[in-house]
């Protein structure tokens, strides 16, 4: 890992620093698209410090995993405490998911750190879940004529920002109905980057077939 991609992964740059550069971030508009209610399982595959606890108001579990384990220790600072939730260092399997089993789960900032084939492999796993009914993902996007949202998507230590239909297409190879997919500003009001939200949901579901 490079010094710079080390710097940006520290939790204080991440909730503090990052913001200021691309004019603040607010991820409310994800978690609404959510909608998780106080019946369901939510999964934040790669949770970070865990800023999803800062939107989510009702579930009946909250299970946050994360490979970076000072990531985990920042989180479980900030949210342990609170009923329902549990924190895992480490990436998600198998095992994790028939053990949680999971309705709803989230991929926040997560696909542009990896390669297709990983990007597939864990939209592919998570697919297999029975029990999930929607992922939604948000993601750095390169979007035509967005010059500074493009520049800024360039300098994330993601090394895999894509083009919107890249995006689409990995969650469609991996089983998985786009639902909806919309462009938002990281702040509604002061966002100087732009992010691509996905929501997706299992193919072949009643839903699905009724809005074809
Ligand atoms: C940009 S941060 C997003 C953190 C958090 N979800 C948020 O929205 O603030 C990306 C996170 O993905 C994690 N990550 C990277 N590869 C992963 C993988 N294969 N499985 C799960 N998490 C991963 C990183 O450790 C990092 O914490």
């Amino acid at each position: 890992m490079s010094f710079y991609s080390w710097l940006l992964g520290r939790p204080f740059v991440y909730d503090h620093l990052r913001p200021l550069v691309v004019g603040g971030v607010d991820a409310g508009p994800l978690y609404r698209k959510l909608g998780a209610t106080e019946r369901d399982v939510v999964l934040d595959v790669g949770c970070g410090t865990g800023d999803a606890l800062r939107h989510l108001r009702a579930f009946a579990h909250y299970y946050g995993v994360d490979p970076d384990a000072t990531a985990v220790a920042h989180a479980r600072g900030r949210f342990a405490r609170r009923e329902g939730v549990s924190f895992r260092v480490g990436t998600v399997d198998a095992a994790m998911l028939a053990e949680t089993a999971p309705s709803l789960a989230v991929l926040s900032g997560v696909l542009h750190h990896l390669p297709d084939d990983q990007a597939l492999s864990l939209l592919s796993l998570l697919r297999t879940s029975k029990e999930l009914s929607r992922l939604v993902t948000m993601d750095i996007v390169y979007l035509d004529g967005q010059l500074l949202s493009n520049a800024l998507a360039w300098l994330d230590r993601g090394a895999f920002c894509r083009r919107r239909e890249a995006y689409e297409a990995l969650a469609r190879r991996s089983g998985w109905f786009v639902r909806e997919s919309a462009v938002i500003r990281s702040h509604p009001t002061k966002g100087r980057a732009l992010y691509l939200i996905m929501t997706l949901e299992p193919q072949g579901t009643d839903r699905e077939r009724r809005s074809c």
